[in-house]
């Protein structure tokens, strides 16, 4: 499982959850990994894995553009940081924590593809970008308009863009999880009675049973940036079990 050998990999929010499966994952396919992460709590796991380490705010678009600047060379970038925040009814939303949203999940990814896309542009080389986005982008849920929104935008911005990059041998594509536990999830858990019947809610709503791992989602990302892959671009894939196929 070496499909990834030599490739230079920058993953942002990947010092924890679906970030972190998808380093550990692709240090063992080979990779060279960068774990660029806001919370510099992360840096130790990332190291201990393999990874070089950066902390990084991916709303800031000049540390973000330095960070880029400082690697090497970049094959294989992965925007994946993203928060949930502000959950109510849309009529009682607060524009703060819309702004917030928005900022981290959606601006974020725009600055990962304008800062990468350059490098990426100027090393003249074949090149992957994995977004994360969510099947919160594809189906609707209720309380949720700015993660919906920005997911759905960061799907958009993926297709948009693998369109642009396609003749430059860039290929862009997005992943879309349903719920995995993650401590962004966790924190959005009841810790009340109805936090197992939660939990069992979240374990049936897909059609095939169960929820899927962290590493479930990595190993998506692995496919998407392999050459096995090679002639895919501008696809939203779910890694969901069937959800968005009702
Ligand atoms: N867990 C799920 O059920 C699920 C489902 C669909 C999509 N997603 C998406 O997957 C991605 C990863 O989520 P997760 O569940 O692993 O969450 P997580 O909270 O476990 O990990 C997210 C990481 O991103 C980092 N981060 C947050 N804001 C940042 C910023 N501004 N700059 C840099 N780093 C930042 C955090 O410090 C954290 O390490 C997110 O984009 C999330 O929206 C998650």
């Amino acid at each position: 499982m070496k499909n990834l050998r030599g490739k230079a990999v920058f993953i942002t929010g990947g010092g924890s959850g679906l970030g972190k499966a998808m380093a550990a994952r692709f240090i063992e396919e080979g990779a060279s990994v960068t774990v660029a992460d806001r919370n510099a709590e992360t840096r130790q796991e990332a190291e201990a894995l393999g990874a070089a380490f950066v902390q990084l705010d991916v709303t800031d678009p000049k540390a973000f553009e330095a960070a880029i600047a400082r690697l090497g060379r970049l094959d294989i970038l992965i925007n994946n940081a993203g928060i949930g925040a502000g959950y109510s009814a849309l009529h009682e939303a607060d524009l703060a924590d819309w702004q917030r949203v928005l900022d981290v999940n959606l601006t974020g990814v725009f600055h990962g593809m304008k800062f990468g896309l350059a490098k990426m542009v100027a090393q003249n080389a074949p090149g992957v970008v994995i977004n994360t986005a969510s099947i919160t982008g594809i189906s609707a849920f209720p309380n949720a308009q700015a993660y919906c929104a920005s997911k759905a935008a960061v799907a958009h911005l993926t297709r948009c863009a693998a369109i642009e990059y396609g003749a430059l041998r860039i290929r862009i594509n997005a992943i879309a999880p349903t719920i995995v536990m993650t401590p962004l999830m966790e924190q959005h858990l009841p810790t009340d009675d109805s936090r197992e019947s939660t939990l069992a809610r979240y374990k049936s709503m897909n059609p095939l049973p169960g929820m899927p791992e962290p590493e479930d989602i990595a190993a998506a990302a692995a496919f998407l940036a392999s050459d096995d892959a090679r002639f895919i671009t501008g696809v939203v894939l779910p890694v969901d079990g069937g959800y968005t196929a009702r």
